[in-house]
């Protein structure tokens, strides 16, 4: 089955060798992109979609989501908005709702979450777990994952919940029983190095338990302050540094020289009224830079890849180009992928048509659901 999008007025391929063509068509057959060129030069198809002058673009890819876990924390954000700081403490909250619920209550919560996402352009989104804290809540944080994506990430480091002994103890059960009990669901290990989380011998003792159980390593890094984040993700070839809100010149050199993608959550900074990162310097640094959503009750209550990209556009010292580039091939590096993100021969057929001559308008109509079609494997999902 193959299907020819016609008269497309502007298409991001995300291919650096051709990462932009007017006039485009592309085709998909059997979910994979199996050609792109100018529009009436295509090879033909099955069917033919005309997109009608409007821009295409690779389905984003949201590296970064905590969408497991149930009950809400609107008090804590009004309490924010009226003064209040966000801490890792609020974290807990969501804790004692996530275990308290069902099976069935969190999956369903999670497939909201992800068919909100999809609605607005999301095609490949990782799964944090984080919320459970125990080896049975986790694990079954990380079951639920991975029934919406093969990226999914055991976050039992994400706080010490406040019935466990000590931190130490809760350490050894991250890097025994509960590593033992998620790996089998999980692709990824994260943890959160900050100040009222986990320090930096905790976090490489964690990360590298995970690496020997077959996990790659990820980080939740240098959010609320300077902190070792960035450094171990450099240390232990993590797939990338998440957060990097507060970095060193030595922690830029760190992402550039060991090819961490950094991956930045603008939503997080917007609903915690911080400072945002400076993407300008990573991005004139050399280093790979991602965006993602951070959707979590917390800090970021946001599924919107468009919203973020806004953000990272008026807030952050990207360009549109750059915006779009790191909402999708960004995204994908960060994941270690090379099949989404892109829309080039052997790409997934996973695209975004938007009511839009091009991309920049996600930018410059902020809010505005320019998400008009969503196909996902070359199928029509929105
Ligand atoms: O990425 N930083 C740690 N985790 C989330 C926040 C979680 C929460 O507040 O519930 C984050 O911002
Ligand atoms: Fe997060």
């Amino acid at each position: 089955m193959s299907t020819l999008f016609d008269r497309i007025g502007l298409l991001y391929t995300g291919d650096p060798g051709r990462e932009e063509i007017e006039h485009a068509a592309l085709v998909v057959e059997d979910g994979r992109v199996v050609w792109t060129g100018p529009s009436g030069d295509d090879p033909g198809a099955d069917e033919r979609v005309d997109v009608d002058g409007r821009c295409v673009v690779p389905g984003f890819v949201d590296s970064h989501a905590h969408l497991v876990f149930a009950g809400d924390r609107t008090a804590e954000f009004t309490a924010r908005m009226s003064g209040e700081r966000y801490t890792a403490g609020g974290i807990r909250t969501t804790v004692e709702a996530t275990r308290a619920a069902s099976d069935a209550l969190l999956a369903a919560r999670t497939a909201a979450l992800v068919a909100e996402m999809l609605a607005q352009g999301t095609t490949t989104v990782e799964i944090k777990s984080g919320y459970g804290l125990t080896v049975a809540d986790e694990r079954r944080c990380l079951e639920i994952a991975r029934g919406f994506t093969e990226e999914t990430t055991y976050l039992g480091a994400h706080v010490v919940p406040p019935d466990v002994p000590s931190a130490d103890d809760y350490v050894r059960t991250v890097t025994g029983e509960m590593l033992s009990a998620c790996a089998p669901y999980a692709r990824w290990v994260d943890v959160f190095c900050e100040r009222g989380a986990f320090d930096a011998d905790q976090t490489r003792e964690i990360l590298s338990a995970g690496i020997k159980a077959g996990l790659l390593p990820r980080v939740h890094a240098n959010q609320l302050g300077h902190g070792p984040g960035v450094q171990l993700a450099a240390e232990l070839g993590a797939a990338s540094a998440d957060h990097c809100t507060h970095l060193t010149e030595a922690d830029v050199e760190a992402l550039a020289s060991a090819g961490v993608v950094a991956t930045l959550l603008p939503g997080a900074e917007f609903s915690t009224r911080s400072p945002y990162p400076d993407a300008r310097r990573l991005l004139d640094a050399g280093v790979t830079v991602a965006l993602a959503t951070d959707c979590n009750p917390g800090s970021s209550f946001t599924s919107s890849m468009p919203f973020c990209l806004a953000l990272a556009v008026r807030e952050m010292g990207m360009t549109p180009l750059e915006a779009i580039r790191a909402a999708t091939r960004g995204g994908a590096w960060a994941l270690r992928r090379t099949d989404v993100g892109t829309l080039r021969p052997g790409s997934r057929g996973d695209l975004v048509i938007l009511e839009a001559p091009s991309y920049v308008h996600l930018a410059y109509r902020p809010g505005v659901p320019l998400v008009t079609q969503v196909w996902k494997e070359g199928r029509r999902l929105v």
